[in-house]
């Protein structure tokens, strides 16, 4: 696909007409910050959640926000406009710009913003229908995976390993304990119908996904626990998921070559993934 318009610094561009500078910071020190928001039958799924960590993130890199959200929000309204989309996803990346290579931060940088589209089935997916079968694999990630960065190469090398190894996705482990997905929040359902997912802090990226899907489970009367869990725990569930803004909720069927459950999407996941997915269309915008 080569005719998608890209939205760079003010301008509205085709795809191979949009440049960055080599000098940009993103480009150099993986200085920038990123959001990934679905968009199904037209519509941004979870705008305010995205908004409000994008903020936080660039907050904690003493980061200019380079404009208020509305004209964020305008911005992506058009690139779904512009480029027809009905199902998919909008990229977002904010550097803190152009300047001379230098590790301190520039003074007076303005910072580069970048949005992208991209075609996806998102509600309708064989995720949901076959499940994600998971390796676990060492987390290998700096401390600060709470600010949502552009430094995703540790995360692809473990996604490569997983793929290598005939699967679809890894999780990532530090002292013996889950901390989440390569590219999303890890979850398991015990075989006391208890729902465990790792506690907030700088160890993961605090999911937007994350945050409504336990407001839903609370509703919906499951009992939740924040906390570390091992792979053993993991290996011993009733279920397993993952979330994040392009699968929802994700049934993980198989963990190092074990089975979860009986080896197929379990009930309650499907049933969450089914409550997200209509209750954040009823908010989308
Ligand atoms: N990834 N943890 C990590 C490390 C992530 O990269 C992501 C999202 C999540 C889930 O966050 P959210 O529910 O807000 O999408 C958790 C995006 C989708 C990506 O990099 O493509």
């Amino acid at each position: 696909m080569k005719d998608r318009i890209v939205y760079v610094n003010g301008n509205y561009l085709n795809e191979t007409e949009a440049k960055v500078s080599i000098f940009d910071r993103g480009f150099l020190f993986a200085d920038a910050v990123y959001e990934v928001t679905a968009v199904i039958d037209r519509k941004i799924i979870e705008w305010e959640g995205h908004i409000k960590r994008l903020k936080r993130s660039l907050k904690e890199l003493d980061m200019k926000v380079p404009m208020n959200p509305k004209d964020l929000l305008k911005i992506h309204s058009k690139l779904i406009k512009h480029n027809n989309l009905k199902e998919g996803l909008i990229y977002l990346q904010i550097t803190r710009g152009e300047a001379d290579r230098d590790f301190n931060y520039p003074e007076n940088a303005e910072p580069t913003v970048v949005l992208f589209t991209q075609v996806k089935s998102l509600a309708e997916s064989n995720i949901a229908t076959y499940g994600l079968k998971i390796i676990s694999v060492p987390d290998i990630r700096w401390g600060r995976r709470d600010i949502k960065t552009v430094q995703l190469l540790a995360p692809s090398m473990c996604k490569m390993m997983a793929k290598n190894a005939g699967k679809d996705d890894a999780w990532m482990v530090q002292d013996g304990f889950i901390t989440e997905g390569t590219s999303n929040n890890a979850y398991i359902i015990t075989k006391q119908n208890v729902l465990v997912t790792r506690n907030l802090s700088n160890n993961i990226l605090a999911g937007v996904t994350r945050l409504s899907i336990l407001k839903y489970a609370k509703e919906a009367q499951i009992k939740i626990e924040e906390r570390p869990f091992t792979i053993d725990e993991a290996k011993n569930a009733s279920e397993a998921f993952v979330s994040s803004a392009t699968t929802f909720v994700g049934p993980v069927v198989e963990i190092d070559n074990i089975k979860i459950g009986d080896g197929k999407p379990g009930k309650q996941s499907l049933r969450l993934r089914e409550i997200y997915l209509q209750e954040s269309m009823k908010q989308a915008i």
